[in-house]
């Protein structure tokens, strides 16, 4: 570590340190030899209205033996799913991040329960309070390692409670996380310290 000034210091490996970060798990359909899978992937949002968000998922490179299996069927089918946790099964999804590169069944593996989509032929997971279903607009190879994809979400569902009657989301009705970038940890929201426009008196932008 280098000293800049008395507050900040500048880390010896600069690293993604964006705390906290989605940490979702994507459903993709399978193959011939390959059976529907599940994996955890980098998820960001891209755009609010249409709704579009982007995942990178890993590939095979001079540099890089790691390959995600969801990888060639995502190409294949240019669908997913989005299902994020909650902290109910946050080892079925620990399970489910060790094990990218492997060709079992992921849902049995971590014991979660395959639900069928309605726009897609990508599998969901039950258990997951929100799943969104996701049409492949275009991808790109991020050399040396990654492909991302950007997608449309063509449908939203979410277990009871989830939202009001208004589709808002309710912070507390699920014990949502993230992983922590910069220590790899898991972890819940704490408490609520503001709104998207409270300093121009709004409330109604929800994203
Ligand atoms: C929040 C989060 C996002 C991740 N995103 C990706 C990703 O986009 N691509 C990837 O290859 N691995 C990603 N990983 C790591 C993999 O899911 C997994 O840990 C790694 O591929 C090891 O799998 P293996 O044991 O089969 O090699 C992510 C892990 C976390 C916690």
């Amino acid at each position: 570590m280098k000293n800049m000034s008395d507050t900040r210091i500048e880390l010896a490996e600069p690293g993604p340190m964006l705390p906290p970060v989605p940490s979702i798990i994507l459903g993709v359909k399978g193959d011939d030899d390959i059976r529907d899978d599940i994996a955890v992937a980098w998820t960001f949002i891209l755009n609010g209205k249409p709704p579009q968000v982007g995942i990178s998922v890993s590939m095979k490179s001079a540099r890089n033996e790691h390959e995600h299996v969801a990888l060639d069927l995502i190409h294949k089918h240019k669908e997913f799913t989005l299902n994020v946790p909650d902290a109910s099964w946050v080892n079925s999804f620990d399970i489910i991040d060790m094990c990218a590169t492997e060709r079992d069944d992921k849902f049995e593996r971590a014991n979660l329960t395959r639900i069928s989509s309605k726009y897609i032929d990508a599998p969901g997971i039950a258990e997951a309070p929100i799943i969104l279903e996701c049409k492949v607009i275009s991808s790109h190879e991020l050399l040396p390692s990654r492909t991302v994809f950007f997608a449309e979400v063509v449908r939203t569902t979410i277990q009871k409670g989830v939202t009001d009657e208004n589709g808002r989301l309710i912070p507390e009705s699920k014990r949502f996380f993230g992983m922590v970038a910069g220590c790899g940890e898991l972890w819940t929201f704490g408490e609520k310290v503001g709104h998207i426009g409270q300093t121009k008196g709004i409330d109604h932008i929800r994203y």
